[in-house]
């Protein structure tokens, strides 16, 4: 296991999650020629995963392609609450879904936490596994409002939980709502172990292999970035944003959010449980055993993607508040997040498009995937396999509600557009010889706004900041060295290199850069 990589409480310098950092996680070839396959899933993180292992159980052929290495998206970079408790939502819920639907999305959820317990039980997987209690904790008098109706829509719900008084934080708070037997883990010990199940039941895994697009038809045909195809009767896109959308303009219906975490050595006692701060600024705790040492996550410090403050401002807001309230004497690991949140909510699970019933998706679990994407998983198969499911409607991706979905698409189409016009008007005037090492910032060059970063060795790279996926202007990301989009969410390396989507081209690079 890789040792934590501080011993003071300075940040680490590198973004690295503890999950991935504690995990070993085997390599795969890339696709190099046309196959036949029953299921082709896109996308191996924990969703493509479990959806790949639970048809295959069935005896169904898959294969499973991934664009870069498998489990270092956001299911590497979690904080493996494996919980329903979704933050506050079942009070919103009932209002918008009425108790049917809302009671389908928490057993779902719990479904999930079920057959994650029932897995780990069944190949005896060693992977941190505890039960918790989850709590959402007021630290206004306006948020302990809102926690007290939430705990009347559990008691409505018959979730097992309730308002208390009192919890374990070393810092004052006005209550909290709880709900009992949730769970947490090391997703990546568990994961793994079910990619060599993937292995030992004949699952073609591939890596480095980017599908770009879809064949339609009865056997619809994905076709790689090298050209390669995979014909199949059934598509998944388990992509983090559907690389594929059948026109169901997935990047205008979901924003992507950003978080932080931290994990810490602390002077104070933990508290057992999970926690999360129902205002803001957002804080998420639980504890992670590091090498047989308790260790503190701490988590939060939520914005919009390319719309925060300078993001190294994130993480030391984080390390402050842990300072404060548990006396930090070692930060071990520092990592994001990315999560996509739909129109009203509720993740988008099922046939991408009502004409395109083999091609399937599963995005916008908020940021919950480690049981939403097992929920996902569990219906896919269902659907897959031809068997009804209680949530199919319930998440159809193709639903559009009056309410809250009309108002939200309103809402954050108008900021799309703000930021395509602001970037477009925005005066800059820093010059690229300014900056000093490991500094990127958004730059004049030739009269024209542009990217640039000077790595370590003083090598300067410049790259045009237009997004290539609808023209909005990149900005720069400092604490993960990336250029991140406000309008939906791509990110690209400093390099240009497509690192998430919905963007599949690069930034063009400007080949002045050695001139200046
Ligand atoms: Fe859509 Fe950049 S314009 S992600």
């Amino acid at each position: 296991m890789t040792q934590p990589q501080n011993t003071t409480s300075e940040l680490p310098v590198v973004p690295q999650s503890y999950w991935l950092a504690s995990t070993e996680i085997s390599d795969f070839p890339a696709l190099s020629e046309d196959i036949h396959t029953e299921v082709a899933v896109v996308g191996a993180g924990m969703t493509g995963i479990v959806t790949a292992y639970l048809l295959a159980k069935r005896g169904v052929q898959v294969a499973l392609l991934e664009a870069g290495h498998l489990l270092t998206g956001t299911t590497g970079h979690t904080t493996a609450k494996i919980t329903a408790q979704h933050d506050l939502i079942y009070d919103e819920f009932l209002s918008h879904f009425g108790e049917e639907q809302t009671r389908f999305y928490y057993e779902a959820n719990i479904e999930a936490l079920e057959w994650i317990k029932g897995t780990i039980r069944e190949h005896g997987i060693s992977c941190e596994l505890s039960e918790e209690d989850a709590y959402i904790y007021a630290a206004s008098e306006a948020d302990q409002a809102k926690i007290v109706k939430e705990a009347e829509a559990y008691r409505r719900l018959g979730i097992p939980g309730s308002y208390v008084e009192q919890i374990q934080l070393p810092y004052p708070t006005k209550g909290a709502v709880v709900m009992h037997h949730q769970a947490q883990y090391h997703p990546l010990a568990f994961l793994t172990v079910l990619v060599e199940e993937l292995k030992r039941r004949g699952v073609r895994i591939y890596e480095q292999t980017e599908a770009m697009t879809v064949e339609e038809g009865s056997h619809p045909v994905v076709v790689t970035r090298q050209g390669h195809k995979v014909h199949a009767k059934h598509v998944v896109s388990s992509t983090h944003y559907p690389f594929y959308g059948a026109g169901g303009f997935y990047f205008a219906r979901m924003h992507p959010e950003r978080s932080y975490a931290i994990a810490v050595k602390a002077s104070a006692a933990l508290p057992k449980g999970m926690y999360l701060s129902a205002g803001d600024p957002k804080r998420s705790l639980r504890t992670v055993k590091v090498n047989g040492e308790d260790f503190l996550i701490l988590g939060g410090e939520n914005h919009q993607t390319g719309q925060g403050i300078c993001t190294i401002k994130h993480y030391e807001a984080l390390q402050s508040f842990g300072e404060q309230h548990f006396g930090i004497r070692e930060i071990g690991y520092r990592w994001s997040a990315q999560d996509l949140i739909t129109l009203d909510k509720l993740p988008y699970i099922g046939p991408a498009a009502s004409d395109t019933p083999n091609i399937f998706i599963a995005t916008g679990y908020k940021k919950w995937g480690m049981t939403t994407s097992v929920a996902a998983a569990l219906l896919l198969d269902k659907q897959i396999s031809g068997i009804a499911s209680p949530y199919t409607d319930l998440f159809r991706p193709s639903r559009f509600h009056a309410d809250p979905s009309l108002r939200n698409f309103a809402v954050e189409n108008a900021d799309v557009a703000k930021h395509l016009i602001q970037g477009k008007l925005e005066m800059v005037s820093r010059d690229p010889a300014e900056l000093g090492k490991d500094e990127g910032a958004v730059v004049r060059v030739n009269g024209k706004r542009a990217g640039a970063y000077r790595d370590s060795h003083g090598q300067l790279h410049l790259v045009d900041t237009t997004c290539t996926h609808m023209g909005c202007e990149v900005e720069w990301n400092d604490g993960e060295r990336t250029w991140d989009c406000p309008c939906h969410g791509s990110r690209y390396s400093y390099q240009g290199e497509v690192l998430e989507g919905p963007a599949k081209k690069p930034l063009a690079t400007i080949r002045e850069a050695s001139k200046v």
